[in-house]
């Protein structure tokens, strides 16, 4: 057998991004697994249990209709399986690269998108936007352009992302800013904590009672340079929501508003807080996002089919796409959000466990238990 080829999940990203048609993604998981989370354009050859159960040729036999003339990508959950899948294919005389780590790989792999704004009283700032594209998640950075001081909102347990960038930009970190306590990912906000000596700051609402942060609320003063961060108590999604307008144009909303849909109400809460959820949500809508300006830039934490980039829709234009703000009546609006919600992410209780309670995870560990999609979205 000849030495296998390894592909990293960068590589495959950029791959994609220039429609390269030499390459074919091959996702050899179950065909369950497939459905419920892969890599757009990528083709499910289900042979995992073939390889699983030491049936060669069987597995052979589903892999023989491949095109001999492309270059085959084989993505399996963690890497593994699909060496076993590179190696059948090698036999066959197929092209064949495995992706390195496999969905988990996918998992970390990030877009970083800059956008230089000017806020009404001229003041220049930049936001970066860093799309966790296996996941759908957005966090970001966001500077004041001629001191440098920055905030990092919603950052993912991949903090070297976050230092690498802030490193290379020379900018000043100031705050570390969680818009709520995730639920499908582990905050990176304790850990870059300790490694840039930079204040963390989440309403104490989503935290457990004694943990040591810097509670946030709309009576906060946060400042970047000489812009004023407005902060505003968002409820609804869970009840320390809060978001932020940073030069009067651009809002951090966290899981408020998504573009597809709203944050969703129900995790970790029952039936009767779930509803109450959704109304804390109609509220905040009505009180608050449809009273904003309709140019506003609204940069959320997570999206789900949007294919914009960077991931960002004006207020006007997101009263137009996004379903959840076209409801006018309360009532309407809750059955509307509680009727037809996801099925739950997959360890959503010990993800959020861990980040109420501010304690650092282990990356490994972390990397196991947040694998598959994001589900913080209602819709
Ligand atoms: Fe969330």
């Amino acid at each position: 057998m000849n030495s296998l080829n390894f592909i990293s999940p960068q590589d495959v990203k950029d791959i994609i991004n220039r429609k390269d048609d030499n390459y074919m993604l091959i996702d050899i998981r179950d065909e369950y697994e497939f459905n419920d989370w892969n890599i757009k354009g990528s083709v499910n050859v289900p042979i995992n249990k073939y390889i699983a159960s030491g049936e060669a040729d069987e597995a052979k036999s589903a892999l023989s209709s491949l095109n001999l003339n492309k270059k085959l990508i084989i993505i399996c959950m963690r890497g593994t399986n699909s060496q076993l899948a590179a190696s059948l294919l090698d036999e066959m005389r197929y092209d064949a690269y495995v992706m390195t780590k496999g969905m988990q790989g996918w998992n970390e792999n990030f877009d970083i998108h800059e956008i230089p704004l000017k806020s009404a009283k001229n003041k220049q700032f930049t936001v970066v936007q860093f799309i966790r594209i296996g996941k759908g998640c957005l966090s970001y950075i966001v500077f004041d352009e001629y001191s440098k001081e920055s905030a990092i909102i919603d950052p993912s347990i991949f903090i070297e992302e976050y230092i690498n960038y802030i490193n290379e930009h020379n900018l000043k970190p100031k705050y570390i800013i969680d818009t709520h306590a995730h639920a499908d990912h582990f905050s990176g906000g304790k850990a870059l904590e300790k490694t840039l000596n930079v204040g963390y700051y989440v309403n104490k609402n989503d935290m457990d009672k004694g943990v040591k942060i810097n509670n946030i609320n709309d009576n906060s003063d946060m400042r970047l340079g000489n812009m004023q961060i407005a902060l505003h108590n968002t409820p609804g999604h869970t009840d320390g929501s809060f978001s932020l307008l940073i030069g009067d144009m651009a809002l951090f909303c966290g899981d408020l508003l998504l573009p597809e849909s709203v944050g969703r109400p129900d995790l970790a809460r029952n039936q009767q807080e779930t509803i109450k959820g959704a109304e804390k949500l109609y509220n905040t809508i009505n009180s608050f996002i449809l009273k904003l300006d309709n140019e506003i830039l609204v940069f959320p934490a997570h999206y789900t089919s949007i294919e914009k980039r960077p991931v960002t829709l004006t207020i006007e234009e997101l009263k137009k796409y996004n379903d959840s703000l076209t409801i006018s009546g309360k009532q309407e609006f809750i059955g509307f959000i509680t009727s037809k919600m996801p099925k739950t992410p997959p360890n959503f209780q010990t993800i959020k466990k861990f980040n109420k309670s501010g304690t650092i995870i282990p990356l490994d560990y972390a990397e196991d238990l947040e694998i598959g999609p994001n589900r913080c979205s209602s819709r």
